[in-house]
C-alpha cells in the first residue's frame, strides 16, 4: 500500500498550462495600462514588461505550474512586496475590476473548463483585500503633526 497522494489535476494543468496565464496577464495589464489610478503606481511604467513577467510566473506557480517565480524572485511574500505601494479600497477595487474582466474574457476566448473562472476569482478577491495596506480609517491616513 503506497502513500496517499493528491492526484487531482492542478488548475494550471486544467487550463492548458502557461499560455493561459500569459493571455490572462496580457488582458489584465491591457486594462491597467488605461487606468489613471493604477498605472502611475508601477515603478517601470509605462513599460509593464517586467510586471507582466512577474505576475505570469507567480500565478503559474500558485496554481500548480513550474516554480520559476520562486527561482527568480524567492518566496513570494506578496504582502511585504506590496508595502511600497498605496493599496487602499480604490486601488484594490480597480485591480479586481481589471482582473475580473481579464478572467471573463480569457476564459470565454479559450473555452476554459467550467468552474475555472470562479476558482480564480475566489482566490483574487480575498487576496486583493489581504494586500490592502490602508485600512481606510482616519487613523491610517493620519500624518504626524508638525
Ligand atoms: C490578488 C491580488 C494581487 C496579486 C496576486 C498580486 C501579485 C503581484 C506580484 C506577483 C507582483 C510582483 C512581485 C515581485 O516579484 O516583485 C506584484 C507587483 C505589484 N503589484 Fe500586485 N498583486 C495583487 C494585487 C495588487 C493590488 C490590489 C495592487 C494595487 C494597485 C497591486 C499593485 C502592484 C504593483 C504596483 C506592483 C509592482 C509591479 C512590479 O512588479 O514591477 N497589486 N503584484
Amino acid at each position: 500500500m503506497g502513500a496517499v497522494h493528491d492526484t487531482a489535476p492542478t488548475l494550471f494543468f486544467r487550463v492548458g498550462g502557461m499560455p493561459f496565464f500569459e493571455a490572462l496577464v496580457d488582458a489584465f495589464y491591457a486594462g491597467v495600462a488605461t487606468d489613471e489610478v493604477l498605472l502611475p503606481m508601477y515603478p517601470e511604467q509605462p513599460d509593464l514588461t517586467g510586471a507582466r513577467h512577474r505576475l505570469t510566473l507567480f500565478l503559474a506557480q500558485y496554481w500548480g505550474g513550474p516554480t520559476t517565480y520562486m527561482e527568480e524572485r524567492g518566496h513570494p511574500r506578496l504582502r511585504m512586496r506590496h508595502f511600497p505601494f498605496h493599496v487602499g479600497t480604490l486601488e484594490r477595487d480597480r485591480w479586481l475590476v481589471h482582473m475580473a474582466a481579464a478572467v471573463e474574457q480569457v476564459c470565454a476566448e479559450r473555452s476554459t473548463p467550467e468552474g475555472v473562472a470562479g476558482e480564480l476569482m475566489a482566490y483574487f478577491v480575498p487576496t486583493a483585500e489581504h494586500l490592502r495596506n490602508d485600512s481606510g480609517l482616519p487613523i491610517s491616513s493620519a500624518r504626524p503633526s508638525r
